[in-house]
């Protein structure tokens, strides 16, 4: 909890919800030169939801997805994961965090970049060995494990950047725009490849990206934010029935319907940021 005496703080939760964010807000630099980046942003997510985070360059949406992962402190409001309030700097092993960069290891092979968050956990070389092999093969990445990540092609690696969270089993994944240096068909791929994975464990996803496609491909809800400072502007459903196919559904009339619902909006948000 950030320095917000008890008797003021916001809302209360239910305990019902996997992550809240409660009038989070997030402001940078000193009191005479701030940069407020987040403006009380409250959502909730339920336990396997997949929500996608929407808005346009420099809203806010990394430095939420930070705050949530409890990388970056808060300036107010709070976020409960769990029903526990999360504290910067405290390690949560229910949550995973993929990042905007890609940041697989260089110096590590495949195998040992997937398997490096059971080596820092001091997980058995046998039971090692296993979950490795069972997630390479599940990546499509069989005859790559001595591979070096610069002798990969972009999908490949962030492949392995994926593996490398999923192995640790999180009930909760933070995705922030991982796919956003791929091109169409390659991020196409990585979609089918991240629902097929999803539609088996149900994380609870919040997935950060500026791609109407994408959160439209992917989401159950697409929250969508303003222009910086990053406010909550809308919270659409996308009730695409699943498995999706990620493919097909672009062909169909429901998405056609509501991506230019949802575009038209967005493209309000640009506006702002392009007029800046
Ligand atoms: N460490 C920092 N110090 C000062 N300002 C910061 C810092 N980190 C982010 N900001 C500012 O906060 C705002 C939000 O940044 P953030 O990186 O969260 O945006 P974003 O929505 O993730 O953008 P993008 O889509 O380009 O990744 C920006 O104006 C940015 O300049
Ligand atoms: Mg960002």
């Amino acid at each position: 909890m950030a320095d917000i005496p008890l008797a003021e703080r916001p809302l209360t939760s239910s305990g019902a919800f996997r992550i809240e964010a409660l009038e989070l807000s997030k402001t940078f630099g000193s009191l005479e030169n701030e940069v407020p980046a987040v403006d009380k942003v409250s959502f909730n997510l339920r336990a396997g939801e997949f929500v996608a985070l929407l808005g346009p360059s420099g809203c806010g949406k990394s430095t939420i997805l930070n705050m949530v992962a409890g990388l970056l402190p808060y300036t107010g409001g709070e976020i409960r994961i769990n029903g526990s309030t999360v504290v910067a700097g405290r390690v949560l092993p229910e949550v995973g965090y993929v990042f905007q960069r890609d940041t697989v290891f260089p110096w590590r092979t495949v195998a040992r970049n997937i398997g490096y968050g059971l080596e820092v956990k001091g997980v058995a070389k046998a039971e090692r060995e296993a979950r490795v092999a069972r997630m390479i093969a599940q990546a499509r990445l069989s005859g790559f494990e001595n591979a070096y990540p610069l002798t990969l092609s972009g999908g490949m690696r962030q492949r392995v950047s994926l593996m490398r969270t999923l192995i640790m089993e999180p009930q909760i994944l933070l995705m922030d725009e991982p796919f956003g240096a791929l091109d169409t068909h390659t991020k196409l791929e990585m979609h089918q490849f991240l629902l097929s994975l999803w539609e088996r464990e149900r994380q609870t996803v919040i997935f950060v990206t500026h791609d109407l496609s994408e959160a439209l491909t992917l989401a159950d809800r697409i929250i969508l934010l303003s222009a910086r400072p990053g406010r909550i502007k809308q919270d659409f459903a996308v009730p695409f029935a699943r498995p999706r196919d990620a493919i097909k559904l672009r062909e169909s009339q429901e998405y056609g319907q509501l991506f230019a619902r949802i575009w038209h909006s967005l493209g309000e948000e640009f506006a702002v940021t392009k007029a800046e």
